[in-house]
């Protein structure tokens, strides 16, 4: 393996990408696809075609200062109770476009979807399996904020079928808890993940995060042991994505408390180090999974994906998205739901699908997409593979500077990332995103 030089590479760190849970990235959505342009690609979908399926619920009991996530808080009952609703409505309005019912995957998202309530959560799920296919379900996930869990939610979430529970554990020391507005101890985290086990839903996935104010590589070390010693099947460990010029919550983050660029480099490194040594496996840049999880399987079988929700083995045809600001996939273009509840609730009410705004895939976007997708999921792509007739000259003396900071190998029209270049795999990627010039500054750091 070539070693790499610490000053180019700090500087790579500093450059602010997309995570590339879709390509084009969302920023380059547009009011070019709206209701009709959605309604026709999702009706083009054949009878045969496999769905997955992600609901939104944006709301929170309150704000944390780092989130990033399409939120709002909310105190009082009635605007839930009403989204239920409208859920409810947009789920058949999509169905009645849709010949494909046969759904391999669904996930719930937010936000705190379990905010909606026991009941809540019931009457959506009823409504999807009265209208879909649910015989051939393989994975069926739900985002839980550990401080809103308990044994009767768990109860109700195993009766829905939900099998994957993704805990958002981000940090475990006190201090930096303060900083970010999110105290949980971290036996708070213990107890909930038992709960699950205990109501026989044994998908364990746990959020940490790195970037965050006050955070050190020693603490950030310190949770993954933690974290670890939770055995879950799958750990997540997101970069803090500081963007408030996006996000206002953040404002309230006192910037002076970020670590910097190297620093944030060693955090994601020794956070790598400790759950590969509790023998996890390095899932594409910031997933760790279990060797026996199917995530794992999948990205020694090459079959990694990548969507919305970041490293999946979701291959389905579509993705269908309910909810305000959900966004839905199909062979011809992303679509994207109104992010304003108030405007997704009228257009539902209106018996108009929400979609607002996205994009029609070109042929260019489809073959760029796969690069994309195949160096964050194999960490290696082979152009004369993936893109016989395109010569990509410039983005392979794009990565000239990468090559030699010795982050990748280029053999002719292969490119490797290497061991080091791992954690900078978004920017290496970056090089075939056609659009980036134009969107750059709207991203957060590459590292
Ligand atoms: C919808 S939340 C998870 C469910 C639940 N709301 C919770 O917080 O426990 C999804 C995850 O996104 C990550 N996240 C949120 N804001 C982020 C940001 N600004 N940068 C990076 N990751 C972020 C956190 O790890 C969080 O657990
Ligand atoms: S991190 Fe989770 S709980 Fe916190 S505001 Fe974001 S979505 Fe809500």
């Amino acid at each position: 393996m070539q070693g790499e030089r610490p000053s180019s590479v700090s500087s790579f760190a500093a450059v602010n990408v997309p995570r590339y849970t879709s390509y084009p990235t969302a920023p380059n959505f547009n009011g070019s696809v709206g209701a009709a342009r959605y309604g026709d690609w999702v009706a083009r979908l054949s009878p045969d075609a496999t769905l997955s399926l992600y609901v939104h619920v944006p709301f929170c009991a309150e704000l944390c200062l780092y989130c990033g996530c399409n939120t709002k808080a909310v105190r009082r009952r009635d605007p839930v109770d009403r989204y239920v609703k409208t859920l409810s409505a947009e789920i058949g309005l999509v169905a009645s476009h849709l010949k494909a019912r046969r759904v391999s995957h669904l996930h719930w998202g937010g936000g705190t979807p379990s905010i909606l309530g026991e009941a809540g959560l019931q009457t959506v799920m009823e409504r999807i399996a009265g209208l879909f296919d649910l015989s051939a379900l393989r994975e069926h996930a739900i985002e839980i904020d550990p401080r809103h869990a308990s044994p009767s939610l768990a109860t109700v979430l195993a009766r829905i079928g939900v099998n994957r529970v993704s805990l958002g554990a981000q940090d475990f020391s006190p201090e930096v808890q303060s900083a970010i507005g999110r105290v949980q101890p971290f036996d708070l985290v213990r107890r909930s993940a038992q709960m699950f086990r205990e109501a026989r839903i044994h998908g364990l996935n746990l959020d940490l995060m790195y970037g965050l104010p006050r955070q050190t590589a020693a603490g950030v070390a310190r949770n993954a042991d933690l974290a670890a010693s939770l055995q879950p099947e799958r750990i997540a460990l997101f970069g803090y994505a500081h963007v408030p010029w996006m996000k206002k919550n953040q404002r309230l983050i006192d910037a002076a408390q970020l670590p910097g660029h190297q620093e944030r480099l060693a955090q994601a490194r020794v956070a790598a180090t400790v759950l590969t040594g509790h023998g996890y496996r390095a899932i594409g840049f910031d997933h760790f999974a279990d060797p026996r999880d199917e995530l794992a399987i999948a990205a020694q079988r090459g079959t990694l994906r990548r969507n919305f929700q970041g490293y999946t083995t979701d291959r389905a045809c579509a993705l269908i998205g309910f909810g305000a600001s959900s966004i839905g996939k199909t062979p011809f273009g992303y679509a994207q739901n109104a992010a304003d509840i108030a405007g997704y609730t009228r257009a539902v009410q209106a018996g108009r699908l929400p979609a607002v705004k996205g994009i029609a895939l070109s042929d260019d976007d489809i073959v760029r997409a796969r690069i994309i997708e195949r160096l964050l999921c194999d960490f290696s792509i082979d152009l004369d593979q993936l893109a016989r007739d395109q010569d990509f000259r410039e983005e392979l003396s794009a990565l000239a500077p990468f090559a030699d900071a010795g982050l990748i190998r280029i053999d002719g029209r292969r490119i490797h990332i290497l061991e080091p270049g791992r954690s900078f795999a978004r920017l290496i990627a970056a090089a075939f995103d056609a659009y980036l010039p134009a969107s750059l500054t709207r991203h957060s750091a590459a590292v």
